[in-house]
């Protein structure tokens, strides 16, 4: 036996009821124990437990359960230093744990059967220490401290829940001065508890991360502990003991058990008490001390140290379950907001995840480049996240403009085309009443004359038809059509009741003389009030901290460094350098993108032409655009992954 266990059965004086359940109850031979059958005969033996400063662990049935704990509740009042705990025989302890769950003061709850088999030594150091922490020798001295904060603030300060988990077992198993961890992350679906993942550690070997999700079995050490929701101890590890309560199982438990000496499987709960995950601390006997400078076996003594690491490790797991909650409500809002946008306009479909993929490209490059005018600026995880955010985001607004200006294809919309035709028609038709009326007023119905300038007035109209049709088309309007429409404009069409009608309306007539492009003068502006849309409705969202810059970074992707940009014309040093990387992502992909209704898709080398030009204009980043051609970050927009930031 164990120098600890010793030091536990010396220190422990077991009392059996020999109530019903109970009676047929033997501790082991070496155990101090006692039977009793009353209430009196209890009050003795807690009275000799207090006096001789042993630990008490009471062993009853359900029915006197109630009554011994008071008892010994009011004891322990007056002499706050006395450890016990209560053993439950039950008869049906599944249905008890799920009726009543456990009194804080049980170490454990076995059935009938299993008593009588199982008293145990496990049971022993299941008391709790009650007083124990104030003597020097169980003290947290305050280097101990030191080092746990230290180890807290660094885990606290991971978002990752990956990186999380391999940063508890890399920590516990530096603290712990053990030979191997496994952490197993508990989740519930659908009222079941599962295990996903396993994260396991073994001095000197390689971290094991395995995603495998099992149902929680309490038929392991781990199940057992979710099952009590207590740390649970196994001194002496016996790998032929065979158990449904608590028994090793290595497909959660730790599986190499050579040397094993002893697991301690302890529960990681949140603020609420809840079970977020479990840690195994595995301790074996064959590692040399000075080698290793690890410890062979795990101490009674220990237990409040790993209760404490085991409460900051819970509440760690807590924190970044919650923040991936939130990451996972803000990317879902993220990702409905761009099918909102892609809803209303297909034809941009996909813009703002190429543009998002290649913000991230860009940012990750700048961050890796040592040379150049960025060899300083290292975006953090955070921020590249944010910058992708803000990316997906960026033309949220157009969800303001109206759907026939953002998808306008010609320059005149369609309503509008065909009010000019059916004039057109009316002009013709009247060209063929003017021209009866001249042959009857004259006489002659055959008049050569009136049928040339009928034809002739004809083609004119044709004519015209087919410049405003020509001049339709969104490339570079004609010098030659601009003067035919100024003519078309001075047409009048006269009505059966005399009133004049223009052949062109106002409206009309400046919409064919646009030069480039489909858009009039006011549909440009309502087109360009996307980014001021954008801004209000980014503005109003409550961003966590990390995302604080985000709406200014969306509200910036149309600004140009020499201040001829929109909508608030604002220059180089005013413009976040994300929105500066954003600015080329969005240029370049609205130039290649295949399927814009306005205008023909262009070729790469075309498009790094264009924005070439408008860094030596000074309107886009010199530096950020030598990074965007040298590390080809344009074909990042083809990537099937985005979110791969940490
Ligand atoms: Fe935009
Ligand atoms: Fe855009």
């Amino acid at each position: 036996m164990s120098t600890a266990l010793e030091g536990l059965v010396r220190q422990t004086f077991c009392v059996i009821s020999e109530g019903e359940l109970c009676k047929k109850i033997i501790a082991p031979q070496q155990w101090l124990h006692s039977k009793i059958q009353s209430l009196d005969q209890l009050n003795a033996c807690v009275d000799r437990a207090v006096a001789q400063g042993l630990r008490l662990l009471l062993v009853v049935g359900e029915d006197e359960l109630s009554r011994s704990l008071q008892l010994v509740d009011l004891k322990k009042q007056n002499n706050p230093d006395f450890a016990f705990g209560v053993l439950l025989v039950s008869k049906e302890p599944k249905e008890f744990l799920r009726k009543q769950g456990l009194p804080l003061q049980v170490v454990d709850i076995l059935s009938e059967k299993e008593a009588k088999s199982q008293l145990d030594y496990f049971l022993l150091k299941n008391i709790r220490p009650h007083g124990m922490a104030n003597n020097a020798g169980n003290k947290i001295g305050a280097a101990l401290l030191g080092k746990l904060n230290a180890i807290f603030t660094e885990l606290s300060k991971e978002k990752n829940a990956e990186k999380l988990f391999e940063k508890i077992v890399r920590k516990t198993i530096e603290f712990g001065e053990c030979s191997a961890v496994v952490l197993q992350i508990l989740r519930e679906q659908d009222g079941e508890n599962y295990f996903t993942p396993k994260v396991s550690l073994e001095l000197n070997s390689e971290l094991i991360i395995d995603r495998t999700t099992n149902i929680v079995d309490e038929n392991s050490l781990f199940g057992y502990v979710v099952q009590t929701g207590k740390m649970h101890t196994v001194f002496h590890f016996d790998k032929s003991r065979t158990s449904n309560r608590g028994d090793h199982n290595p497909v959660y438990d730790y599986s190499n058990l050579d040397s094993v000496d002893s697991i301690v499987t302890i529960p990681l709960k949140n603020s609420q008490g809840e079970i977020e995950g479990v840690l195994q601390v595995v301790f074996k006997s064959h590692e040399s001390l000075s080698a290793t400078k690890r410890k062979t076996h795990f101490d009674f003594e220990d237990e409040t140290l790993w209760s404490t690491f085991a409460n900051q490790v819970g509440s760690v797991l807590e924190n970044v379950k919650f923040y991936a909650d939130v990451q996972g409500l803000f990317e879902g809002f993220v990702r409905a907001s761009v099918k909102a946008i892609e809803a209303r306009d297909k034809s941009t479909g996909g813009h703002s995840e190429r543009v998002a993929k290649m913000c991230v490209g860009l940012a990750r490059a700048v961050t890796e480049c040592e040379v150049g005018t960025y060899r300083l600026v290292k975006f953090r995880d955070e921020e590249i996240r944010e910058l992708e955010y803000a990316a997906m985001l960026h033309d949220f607004g157009k969800i303001g403009v109206r759907e026939e200006v953002l998808k306008k294809a010609k320059k005149l919309h369609g309503w509008q085309l065909t009010g000019i035709e059916e004039r057109l028609k009316i002009c013709k038709a009247a060209a063929k009443i003017h021209s009866l009326e001249r042959k009857i007023r004259s006489g002659h119905m055959n008049d050569k004359i009136v049928d040339e300038d009928y034809e002739k007035r004809i083609k004119e109209l044709e004519n015209y038809w087919e410049i405003i049709r020509t001049s339709n088309s969104p490339t570079v309007l004609k010098r030659e059509n601009l003067t035919a429409l100024d003519r078309i404009r001075g047409e009048q069409l006269v009505l059966p009741d005399g009133e004049k009608i223009a052949l062109l309306s106002n409206d009309e007539y400046e919409a064919l003389s646009i030069m480039q492009g489909t858009l009039t003068e006011d549909e440009r502006l309502e087109i360009e009030s996307h980014v001021k849309h954008t801004f209000q409705f980014l503005k109003d969202i409550p961003w966590t901290r990390e995302f604080k810059n985000l709406t200014d970074i969306a509200h910036c992707h149309h600004e140009k460094l020499d201040g001829t940009g929109y909508p608030r014309r604002l220059v180089s040093h005013e413009i976040p350098l994300q929105s500066k990387i954003m600015t080329i992502a969005d240029i370049y992909d609205a130039l290649t993108a295949r399927d814009r209704v306005y205008k023909d898709m262009v070729p790469v080398e075309k498009a790094l032409d264009i924005l070439y030009e408008e860094v030596k204009a000074g309107k886009l980043d010199e530096a950020l655009f030598e990074l965007f051609v040298a590390k080809k970050i344009f074909e990042h927009a083809q990537l099937k992954v985005i979110h791969q930031v940490a």
